[in-house]
């Protein structure tokens, strides 16, 4: 029997503007049984990521209109799961360390040897069925034993929520910050109760402060605690929430919403790990891990000034985004079995499940109140329902009604649905700013991605601007 080629069944794609190397680079793979597509420019490469399926990208950094750089960024946008080597010429090192921070797998300085491009390209192809195997094991493993808080399990399988847990699990050990950034009702508090659960300080108290719930001067007394006197009516000593917080973990909801005087107080106790009551003196040593949560855009209200931008970062050593439950579709079904069979458990009524069409009706609800209003749809649907089966009609009517207005273009996960009949004006409109939420509001990559020239992309935008004013 032949021996196993060691890239059977990868697919690479080689991209240089120098056609004899991407003929000897095309020779060398498909000799080890890789399939290999190659593009001249970046421009062309971005068509293929496009449309093939890709395990690997090999690019030349310097080549004629779009760089290895551009072309690193672009096919990340439209496939973030793709590796990346770059090849590059030892006077660019600086800008291969560069493709490095924005990505990049690994790189190879041209010349090479054959042997070493192999090797480099076995070890990416590993890691690639490495990670795929990864998150198969992870989704088995979730099936049988959930993440779970206070015995309840965390819910959802997509990617975004494997994602999350992932980094929830890795950073609960550790004492940086944690910022939770994510819609209503997307699970932020939960994930911060998840993290205090996996941090080993489960013995220590978990503190929570609702930073839009108090005015000021009240939230301040509340945080960092006061001395018998400080003020009228403070007839004796009292420990704030962040010294209550000792060992354990303190969790500031919407801390979008402090007032300047308040971060900078906080700002301190992030420094120094120390505080003092509000009226006294003695300084008091504090250790506690800090997870906020937010869902304003707190990058917007550094630009804007109203949040400080030294304490935004003290947040956001590690940043959690929570996405919107209409951008994980996967999830939807999940949840809603789960909260059905909890609540028809609590309520003991025989409801088995949902629906074909229930289910779908969900699929096309946008859910603005996220898993938070799933949950009350589907307890309110339990309650009131005759059958054994929720069907449509035991959802509220704009769930119900959610099918039927499928005239409105969606996006759903990775993918922009449009229904027939959608104006074409609107179809770009859409595009546009999706595109632009991939690339993080990066109009000339943005542009790319779209293949229009950056200054179209102008100019529809100042348009759109224009007729809104
Ligand atoms: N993945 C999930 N699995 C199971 N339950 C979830 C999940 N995500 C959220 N929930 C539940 O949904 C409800 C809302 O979650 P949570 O309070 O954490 O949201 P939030 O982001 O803090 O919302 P808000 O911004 O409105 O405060 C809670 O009851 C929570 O337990
Ligand atoms: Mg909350």
């Amino acid at each position: 029997m032949a021996e196993r080629k060691r890239f059977e069944g990868s697919s690479l794609l080689v991209v240089d503007d120098e056609a004899e190397h991407l003929l000897s680079l095309r020779r060398l793979f498909e000799r080890e049984g890789a399939a290999v597509h190659t593009a001249a420019s970046g421009e062309l490469a971005l068509e293929v990521v496009r449309k093939e399926h890709v395990d690997l990208i090999l690019c030349d950094l310097m080549m004629p209109g779009m760089s290895g750089q551009d072309l690193l960024r672009a096919a990340r946008a439209v496939r973030p799961d793709l590796d990346v080597i770059v090849m590059t010429a030892y006077a660019t090192v600086e800008n291969a360390v560069e493709a490095m921070r924005e990505g990049a797998y690994d790189f190879i300085q041209k010349p090479f040897k054959s042997a070493l491009i192999l090797r480099v390209v076995e070890r990416a192809l590993e890691r690639q069925s490495l990670k795929a195997e990864n998150i198969m094991l992870r989704r088995e493993l979730a099936e049988v034993s959930p993440d779970t808080v206070r015995g309840k399990p965390i819910v959802g399988r997509s990617p975004a929520m494997m994602e999350t847990m992932e980094i929830v699990r890795q950073a609960a050990p550790s004492t940086a910050t944690v910022l939770l950034q994510g819609e209503s009702g997307t699970g932020k508090e939960l994930m911060a109760r998840a993290l205090h659960e996996y941090s080993g300080r489960l013995e220590a108290p978990f503190v929570v402060v609702n930073c839009a719930a108090l005015p000021e001067s009240i939230l301040e007394a509340e945080l960092f605690g006061y001395e018998k006197g400080a003020f009228t009516g403070a007839s004796e000593r009292k420990l704030g929430r962040i010294e209550r917080a000792h060992k354990g973990t303190l969790f500031l909801d919407e801390v979008g919403e402090l007032s300047p005087q308040v971060q900078a107080k906080l700002l301190r106790v992030l420094q120094e790990n120390e505080l003092e009551r509000l009226g006294g003196h003695e300084t008091i040593h504090v250790d506690f891990r800090l997870v906020s949560a937010t869902n304003r855009d707190l990058e917007a209200a550094v630009q804007n000034g109203t949040f400080r931008e030294d304490l935004y970062y003290r947040l956001n050593v590690i940043a959690v985004r929570l996405p919107p439950l209409r951008d994980r579709p996967e999830d939807i079904p999940l949840i809603a079995d789960h909260f059905v069979r909890r609540y028809a458990k609590k309520n003991a009524k025989p409801i088995t499940g949902i629906t074909e069409e229930a289910r779908k009706a969900c699929l096309a609800y946008r859910w603005p109140g996220n898993v938070r209003e799933l949950e009350n749809v589907m307890e309110r649907a339990v309650v009131l329902a005759k059958g054994e089966v929720l069907d449509t009609l035991d959802l509220p009517e704009p769930i119900r009604n959610a099918s039927r207005e499928r005239g409105e273009i969606r996006r759903e996960g990775r993918t922009v649905v449009i229904p027939l009949g959608t104006k074409l004006e609107d179809v770009e409109r859409v595009l546009i700013h999706e595109t632009l939420k991939e690339t993080d509001g990066d109009k000339t990559l943005a542009a790319q991605l779209l293949g229009i020239a950056a200054r179209t992309i102008y100019r529809k935008l100042d348009a759109e601007k224009k007729k809104d004013d």
